[in-house]
């Protein structure tokens, strides 16, 4: 029932009661939270596997870290001692949700961070402490940029610099363009060769770029549009990405890290051993699995076991058998 008070039509209201600011990649929204809540110089609890991107990122400013573990889902497990950091932070690895698992009582102004890279929008927590949360659309999408960043404190907008096609995302489109024409298999035998070899010559040098942007550039105009199709197309992707993280968890149950999550990015693979010998194998096959978090000094080397499984719409539960006969046979053997 409605009330015949209540206004019915007009202007949408809107309560803002949230900052949000969409950045080049995940480390120049991380670079936007460093300024906006004036981290220069702090102490952060960082989880013992992660990208070193975000170390590079914080080191730049001077700001120092702990490490905490991780439970066998990688939810996190927080030292006594966490209210003597003055920053907390939290990765959603791979989309699952670890919101609930923050501490239940933290001081006031202890800062959250949630590293929410592989989800497509980043999840705030309810709380009253300032709390930041940023996405990488390239880590789960086509898109060669974009970070989306929510904020419950006001994000520092003068410093975001202007959406331009220059530089990392030109050189990324350009090669994703090489990229598309060489699996058209219009392009054989040589010329399949300097083309794959131009392409992934030009996504290194692309990366290599990403290293050297200072400041914190805006999304790219490219990427801007393409990022509203990515999010209409969200409900087709999300179930696509489903059903092939259920078929290669039936084919690999003993490898698959069980996970709840409401969009899957990649599935997880622990593995036994010999992580690079199969992905040696593998790139043989011409199956090419990611390793998201290489071994860093001073954090856990567990992480060297880890191997990722792209589960998005390029896919479908044919390549999840083809990759689990040739991991399965690759155990078998050695
Ligand atoms: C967990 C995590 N956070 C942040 C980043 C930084 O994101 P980007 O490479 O999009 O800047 C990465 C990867 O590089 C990552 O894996």
């Amino acid at each position: 029932m409605t009330s015949d008070l209540e206004q019915i039509g007009g202007e949408m209201a809107f309560s803002p009661q949230r900052f949000q600011a969409l950045t080049l990649s995940g480390r120049f929204s991380l670079r936007l939270i460093i300024h906006s809540a004036a981290l220069q110089g702090k102490k952060v609890l960082l989880p013992e596997c992660l990208c070193q991107v975000i170390v590079s990122e914080l080191t730049r400013y001077n700001i120092s870290f702990g490490i905490y573990s991780l439970g066998d889902t990688l939810e996190p497990i927080w030292p006594e001692n966490f209210a003597q950091y003055e920053v907390i932070y939290l990765i959603q690895y791979f989309g699952m949700d670890f919101r609930s698992s923050l501490p239940e009582t933290m001081p006031r102004d202890l800062i959250v961070i949630i590293d929410d890279v592989f989800s497509p929008l980043p999840r705030l927590p309810v709380l009253i402490n300032p709390c930041y949360s940023f996405n990488s659309l390239r880590k789960i999408s086509p898109l060669a940029d974009g970070s989306i960043l929510v904020a419950n404190r006001p994000l520092m907008l003068d410093i975001l610099g202007q959406a331009n096609d220059g530089g990392f995302s030109a050189q990324k489109y350009l090669n994703k363009g090489i990229k598309h024409e060489f699996l058209s298999e219009t392009v054989t035998g040589d010329n399949a060769l300097a083309m794959e070899r131009r392409f992934l010559e030009g996504f290194s040098k692309a990366e290599q770029l990403l290293d050297y942007i200072e400041g914190v550039p805006s999304i790219s105009l490219e990427s801007q549009y393409l990022a509203l199709e990515f999010m209409a197309n969200l409900e087709q992707e999300r179930l696509h990405r489903k059903l092939n993280y259920l078929r290669l968890q039936q084919l690999l149950p003993e490898l698959v890290l069980p996970m709840d999550v409401d969009f899957f990015s990649f599935a997880l693979l622990r593995l036994p051993g010999q992580r690079d010998e199969l992905r040696q194998m593998l790139a043989t096959e011409r199956i090419f699995l990611p390793v998201h978090w290489p071994e860093q000094p001073g954090f856990n080397s567990d992480c060297t076991l880890w191997l990722s499984v792209p589960l998005d719409s390029r896919y479908h539960g044919g390549h999840m058998s083809r990759i689990a006969d040739k991991i399965t046979a690759f155990y078998q053997v050695i």
